[in-house]
């Protein structure tokens, strides 16, 4: 018997994952369909188990067969029966504030991880400009333009929403922002114009700051992959960086654990994302392979998994853009060195854990 061969498919997965996968529009009519893990079979879902901008759904249907989800997330119970399809027949306004909202009711979520139950799509009227395909790969590593206005989108929110709950404020109400990492500005372009003074956006792909700053309000800079950034000690109250730090083995992290301490002011907060579990459990591994790398990267803390061409080309990144899975534990333990660790949510942006930092 091989080791693999008792890892028992788990009830649960430690984010629950989900996805929207199709939205239809028609005058006042939404139909909307997708999957989400299976309820716990003690609870029974229901008419108002889907909400569309806060509202029930006048159909849905749920659990539905789906197979593909099924194979990709195997070591989930019942995976294979997790489509849904809702519609609502007579919605009055579709984009309050700019974007629908669809979102999952999932009891068992903690408050400050209910960002990860909702899916905002952006009124396509407010985003004409969009950064050409190969702009767009380079940060999400496909051409699909729907999926970066949802995801950049649905980041955008799921990380205010983290902002409300833990220090009472919206991401727009910091006093000065930096978007490390900003690359075409999937995120930053969600950031109210009304507030983009106070909004820094830097990386090392030069192309993509440049269409950022010909066409996103805001202040862009192009970096170079070595520190130190081109600010001074203390500048910023707030710093997020959505997959940059997925992409460096241990010594160019350590590297910019310590610069992004000396640009933040004391107190701020920093969120960055990290492969954990839940990027595991989306890796459509087979199952040794799958049970191989889990223990690994416990074992290890960070791994690196292979070479990311993404950026070659394109950005002097000198051999470092690599692709990293971390544990936890490992950044419970490295990066309390160099900030405060006060949450890591599984799974927040999709398939990336969050990590909430605070500079002491
Ligand atoms: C996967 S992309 C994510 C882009 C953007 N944060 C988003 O979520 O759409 C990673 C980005 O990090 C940038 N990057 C790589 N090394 C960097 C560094 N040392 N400092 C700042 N940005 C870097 C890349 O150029 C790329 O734009």
């Amino acid at each position: 018997m091989t080791e693999s061969d008792d890892k028992a498919p788990l009830p649960r997965l430690v984010a629950e994952p989900w996805y929207v996968d199709r939205i239809e529009i028609n005058d006042h009519r939404v139909a909307v369909s997708g999957w989400s893990m299976p309820p716990d079979p003690l609870t029974k879902p229901a008419q108002g188990w889907f909400l569309i901008n806060g509202l029930p759904f006048d159909h849905t249907s749920y659990p539905l067969p789906r197979a593909d989800v099924g194979e990709v997330f195997w070591q989930r119970q019942g995976a294979a029966m997790s489509g849904y399809e809702c519609s609502i027949d007579n919605i009055e306004q579709i984009y309050p504030g700019g974007v629908l909202e669809i979102r999952r009711v999932n009891p068992r979520t903690p408050e400050i991880e209910r960002g990860r139950d909702a899916w905002f799509i952006p009124d396509p009227a407010s985003h004409t400009h969009t950064p050409d395909e190969d702009q767009r790969f380079r940060v999400i590593g496909n051409r699909d333009l729907r999926g970066f206005f949802i995801s950049g989108a649905t980041d955008y929110r799921r990380l205010d929403h983290v902002l409300q709950c833990l220090r009472g404020k919206r991401l727009h109400q910091f006093n000065r922002v930096l978007d490390w990492g900003v690359g075409c500005g999937r995120i930053a372009r969600h950031f109210p114009k009304a507030y983009a003074a106070s909004l820094v956006g830097c990386d090392i792909d030069h192309d993509n700051v440049e269409w950022c700053r010909s066409h996103l309000p805001g202040t862009y800079l192009p970096i170079t992959a070595t520190a130190p950034l081109p600010f001074p000690d203390s500048t910023f109250d707030l710093v997020y960086g959505v997959s940059v730090f997925t992409h460096f083995g241990e010594a160019t992290q350590l590297r910019w654990l310590d610069e992004l301490r000396r640009i933040s002011m004391p107190g701020a907060t920093l969120l960055m994302t990290i492969h954990g579990r839940t990027a595991l459990d989306f890796g459509r591994l087979p199952r040794e392979e799958y049970w191989r790398l889990c223990e690994q990267v416990n074992r290890k803390g960070i791994l690196v998994s292979g070479a990311n061409a993404q950026l070659d080309g394109h950005a002097d990144h000198g051999g470092e853009y690599v692709n990293v899975y971390h544990s936890a534990a490992y950044i419970r333990d490295t990066w309390s060195r160099y900030f405060q660790v006060e949450h890591i949510l599984p799974g927040y942006l999709l398939h990336q854990d969050l990590v909430v930092l605070r500079k002491r």
